[in-house]
């Protein structure tokens, strides 16, 4: 990989879009929705909520509850999902394209992550589903991870592969279908050697950390999420398929705020609050990779090429500028959020005309 040598000192990219974020609801939401609106332009919304965001009428419900605590000066566009149960049917898949709000369904394996209880326990089962939204060019949103107890959790993606998700796109040559938060060499080469309606989102975190960062200085709960941090090797792997160029690779958050109380206690939830300093962490990555010429294809262009979306209007600017990202933000009532980053300061900032200079929301 080439580095200028003189290293840049802005940098201006299409605005980019998050395809994969956790909004959460009510206190929580109105706290992290701003973190996430000020940057991108949109984001595909997941339906992990408690209940689940099962039918087109509760997509519809929840995107109103977005724009609800939305600030009337931004424009942000929340593209929701579905959550895929062993209950959903092909009319609902039908009811949520016909509504306009859905762009895409949300495969959880049944017990595989955080709310997936209620995921699916039979993919066979579910191909009608996965037929009509092939009918529909809706994509599948996959948490692609085996929920196996025999499997070692480093090992969870890689067998899910094998095991379920090459059989289906072999069952459904229609599905577009992407990999979420791939985390793995073995799943980067998979995509890779997949067809074109295959794709991945990759997350900063993933990018940025090594399985190494939940034990530096101690047990860190900051650093947990699943798919689970990777080896030095996965990570090299990752950061050559997001600067590599390959419009199957798009950014995903993945960002999945969870309070202090939960994160730090006996049995601590997964998810990395990555929303206030995502784009700053992206770009150290490509920075670290000599490729930041590649962060705009990345952040902006492929992801709206595979959803068949058009690519945002406006502009962002990302400028080198120390940025101390703070130990905590606050939710309100809701407890406090302990973002990536927390304590350090990054090279970049995001600024933007219309929508002010981010430090840390
Ligand atoms: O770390 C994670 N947190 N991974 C997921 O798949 C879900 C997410 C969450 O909702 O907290
Ligand atoms: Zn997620």
């Amino acid at each position: 990989m080439k580095t200028p040598s003189t290293p840049l000192t802005s940098l201006t990219i299409i605005r980019p879009d998050d395809w994969h974020l956790h909004l959460r609801d009510g206190e929580l939401m109105a706290a992290v929705l701003p973190f996430t609106a000020r940057v991108f332009g949109r984001a595909v919304v997941m339906p992990n909520l408690r209940p689940p965001v099962t039918t087109a009428a509760a997509a519809a419900a929840y995107y109103d509850r977005i724009l609800d605590v939305m600030h009337p000066d931004i424009d942000f566009t929340p593209l929701m999902t579905l959550y895929l149960t062993d209950t959903t049917t092909p009319a609902e898949i039908e009811r949520a394209y016909r509504g306009g709000y859905v762009v895409a369904a949300k495969l959880y394996p049944a017990g595989a992550t955080t709310n997936s209880d209620e995921g699916l326990t039979d993919l066979k089962r579910a191909q009608p589903v996965f037929e009509a939204l092939a009918a529909h060019g809706l994509p599948l949103l996959v948490h692609g991870e085996v929920t196996d107890p025999e499997v070692d959790i480093f090992d969870r993606e890689a067998v899910f592969l094998e095991r379920y998700l090459a059989p289906l796109l072999d069952a459904i040559p229609a599905l577009k279908v992407v990999l979420e938060h791939v985390t793995t060499r073995q799943g980067v080469d998979f995509v890779l050697a997949g067809p074109d309606r295959l794709a991945a989102t990759i997350t900063a975190h993933h990018l940025l950390l090594n399985r190494g960062a939940m034990f530096q200085g101690g047990l860190n709960p900051h650093a947990y999420c699943l798919p689970v941090l990777k080896r030095e090797e996965h990570r090299q792997a990752l950061l050559r398929a997001a600067t590599g160029g390959s419009p199957k690779f798009f950014l995903g958050t993945d960002s999945a705020p969870h309070v202090r109380s939960t994160k730090e206690t006996g049995c601590g939830c997964a998810g990395i609050f990555s929303a206030p300093t995502a784009l700053a962490s992206y770009a150290a990555a490509f920075e670290q990779a000599g490729a930041l010429d590649r962060l705009e294809g990345f952040a902006s262009l492929h992801g709206p090429a595979f959803y068949g979306l058009a690519p945002n209007r406006d502009a962002i600017t990302l400028t080198r500028c120390p940025c101390p990202v703070p130990p905590s933000v606050s939710a309100g009532e809701a407890g406090e959020l302990v973002p990536l980053a927390a304590g350090r300061t990054l090279a970049w900032s995001v600024e933007c005309p219309t929508r002010g200079l981010i430090h840390e929301g």
